[in-house]
């Protein structure tokens, strides 16, 4: 393999070495005497300067692909301290050429455009930024679950279950049944791949949950699908959710503590720049100083290990929301005994704590029937973690783990009793408390890299009336 670029900068080599690399001009600027081609190959922010002929860089454009052999010299600008010089013709082939009007130029593109050019978009230093960050995290995740003696799981992605309850699902059928079935619309009799209805998994918990109760603890980073018909800036057809399901555990407060340190553990690895995880984020894109310093400073608000984040109940959360004096919300006000909206989310973490916020307890009618119902009969044992700017980022609880009462729950909202008797008896056998949350992970990915649309936090993005690419 010859060099990358990222062992290039992090294991140099010596002065006037001869160095071999490859990778995608970002752009040619050609002189008289000189020409430089700045050239990059995705592994890391940084790019390299070739210096060679303008003769040996005439054909050479903004887009095409080489491959340069010459020796690594210090260079005289000031963006870089080496540079590979290259002098033989020879030692400067293009790979592949690009078409004429090759869209992507340096200069100044939209978020639209860039996202209109799916195959090409990675080219550009604000979502490859994105991408190797989106990477060095789940790393991070990972071995955060590996140092707390978790067990990596794989849930099943088809189920016959809606775990959230909320008919946001996609079915699932093979073509062939379907065909059957538009072909003969009368015949009742041609029965469903799987037997019965089935649909990708909007969230693997209630399967994590058979896992937990003989592993003790273990975690998932899974694709989940819903069919969410809106087209919003934080919600995604397809996303990846980051769930961990947790037996012996009894209160909220032990999975807002394990939650906080998840996190922390993520944003310390970029803090510390380990694996140049802050510099990929700081020293390159095109942002500007002031949005560059926004995002140091709101990890950095995150990280302060000796505070803990604030944890409030959803009834003081009310509290601060209708004392607030606010009364020019821009969709529904908060009325107590309702969810939270995204605009009373963002408020009360934006503006009223300029912090992350758990809110805890929720009235049991917001939220899925799987939760805890507490003493008071009215709430339940759960919390969503709010961040600012985003809003909801982890949703979580304390599992129901009484049979009669969870049976109970279903009932009452009518659910299909047949389709969750296996989750039912889960509470029987050796049965355990348990609880757990999932993490939107294209959710933290947008905190942490300052992205608008959660469409560019995920590499080819899912939603309604797009799946072209
Ligand atoms: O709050 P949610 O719906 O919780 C669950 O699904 C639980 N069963 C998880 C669990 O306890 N194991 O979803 C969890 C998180 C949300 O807080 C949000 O960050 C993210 O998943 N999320 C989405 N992210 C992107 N696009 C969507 N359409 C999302 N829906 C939820
Ligand atoms: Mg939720």
């Amino acid at each position: 393999l010859q060099k990358d670029l990222k062992s290039l900068f992090s294991n140099p080599p010596l002065e006037n070495s001869f160095v071999q690399t490859q990778g995608w001009i970002r752009s040619v600027r050609s002189m008289k005497k000189i020409a430089f081609v700045d050239l990059s190959d995705g592994t890391t922010f940084n790019s390299i300067m070739i210096v060679t002929s303008p003769e040996i860089a005439k054909d050479l454009q903004t887009g095409s692909s080489i491959m340069a052999k010459g020796s690594w010299v210090k260079s005289k600008g000031k963006n870089q301290l080496y540079e590979l010089s290259v002098t033989k013709p020879e030692d400067l082939q293009v790979i592949g050429n690009v078409e004429e009007n090759y869209p992507l130029q340096k200069k100044f593109h939209t978020a639209e455009f860039i996202r209109s050019l799916p195959t090409l978009k990675f080219h550009t230093s604000k979502l490859s930024t994105v991408m190797r960050s989106r990477s060095f995290m789940e790393y991070k995740l990972q071995e955060f679950f590996q140092s707390e003696n978790f067990i990596k799981v794989n849930p099943p992605l088809i189920t016959g279950s809606d775990c959230e309850g909320a008919g946001e699902l996609f079915q699932v059928e093979s073509a062939s049944v379907v065909a059957k079935k538009l072909a003969n619309p009368q015949d009742k009799q041609i029965t469903p791949f799987f037997g019965k209805n089935s649909y990708l998994t909007v969230s693997t918990q209630l399967h994590l949950e058979i896992l937990a109760q003989s592993l003790s603890k273990v975690w998932a980073l899974s694709p989940c699908f819903r069919a969410e018909a809106s087209d919003t800036n934080r919600h995604l057809s397809e996303f990846w959710m980051l769930e961990a399901e947790i037996a012996f555990v009894d209160k909220v407060d032990q999975l807002t503590w394990f939650s906080e340190r998840m996190i922390k553990h993520v944003i310390n690895g970029i803090l510390t720049n380990e694996n140049g995880a802050l510099d990929n984020l700081l020293k390159n894109s095109k942002r500007s100083k002031e949005e560059l310093l926004e995002i140091e400073n709101r990890l950095k608000v995150l990280q302060d290990n000796n505070k803990n984040w604030y944890q409030i109940t959803y009834n003081e959360a009310m509290d601060l929301l209708l004392s607030s004096g606010k009364n020019d919300w821009k969709y529904l006000p908060p009325v107590r005994g309702s969810s939270l909206s995204t605009e009373h989310e963002k408020y009360l973490t934006n503006e009223v704590l300029k912090a992350p916020v758990f809110v805890t307890d929720y009235p049991k009618d917001e939220k899925a029937f799987y939760m805890k119902i507490n003493p008071d009969n009215e709430t339940v044992a759960c919390y969503d973690l709010l961040f600012p700017v985003m809003g909801e980022l982890i949703g979580g609880s304390v599992r129901e783990s009484n049979y009669d009462v969870l049976l109970k729950e279903i009932e009452r909202r009518q659910m299909s009793l047949p389709d969750l008797q296996w989750y039912l008896n889960l509470r029987k056998n050796g049965s355990v408390p348990h609880g757990g949350f999932g993490m939107g992970f294209e959710r933290l990915v947008s905190f942490v890299c300052n992205i608008d649309n959660i469409k560019d936090a995920i590499p080819l993005s899912r939603s309604i009336d797009n799946c072209d690419c």
